[in-house]
């Protein structure tokens, strides 16, 4: 569509997405990182952008705190805005993902179909869903921003995973930690993402 205002042309380019692909040597792709609070999105994201930044390829990172600081800073944690939220970080990868850019998003994003409508957005393949499937009980363990804490304490209500949704991903490109090796770090998670890419020809 375009849009509300109506009477808007889509602006040909001479510069494409080819083109930029070529010139970064890598293909525009959405890595989008979804579990529960602390179950170490932001850690995988950091990781990933770094060991693909020591190999020579251009990420980019767009985190739900950060991203709520600014873009999405008018948006509260009810259904409807954390549906705004993932929407508009969805458009916002999809220009990453036009610009040749390896987007990486770390949000909890726990509805489906808001998921399920970020990777419409997108070509065939190129919204890569990562599940960081680490249970609620070792999430609350560590705390990391005593969010669990204040939500089991009736301080923060709709708190997702304990008074709030989570949905978890149907078919999602990989699950991590690999089962089998629940303990595997965050660089090894990396590389795991990283061999997947490297397989779907993301990496050229
Ligand atoms: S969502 O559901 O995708 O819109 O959430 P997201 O934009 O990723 O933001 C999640 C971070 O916000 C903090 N926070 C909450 N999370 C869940 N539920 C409630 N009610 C809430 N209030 C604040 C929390 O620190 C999340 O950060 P992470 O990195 O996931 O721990």
């Amino acid at each position: 569509t375009n849009g509300k205002a109506g009477n808007i042309v889509w602006h040909p380019r001479s510069v494409g997405k080819v083109h930029r692909q070529e010139l970064l040597q890598q293909k525009g792709c959405v890595i989008w990182i979804t579990g529960l609070s602390g179950s170490g999105k932001s850690t995988l994201a950091c990781a990933l952008c770094q060991a693909l930044y020591s190999t020579g390829k251009l990420t980019y990172i767009l985190d739900g705190d950060n991203v709520r600081h600014g873009l999405n800073r008018d948006l509260t944690f009810k259904a409807e805005d954390r549906a705004e939220n993932i929407r508009r970080i969805g458009e916002v990868a999809k220009i990453f993902v036009d610009a040749g850019i390896i987007c990486i998003v770390s949000v909890i994003s726990p509805y489906r179909k808001d998921r399920d409508a970020c990777r419409a957005l997108l070509p065939q393949g190129d919204f890569i869903e990562v599940f960081l499937d680490v249970p609620i009980e070792i999430c609350e363990a560590r705390d990391p921003k005593g969010l669990y804490k204040l939500a089991r304490a009736g301080k923060i209500k709709g708190f997702t995973g304990v008074d709030d949704p989570y949905e978890p991903p149907l078919n999602c490109e990989l699950a991590l930690p690999p089962k089998g090796n629940s303990c595997a770090s965050p660089s090894e998670m990396a590389e795991t993402v990283i061999s997947y890419l490297e397989e779907k020809g993301y990496l050229q």
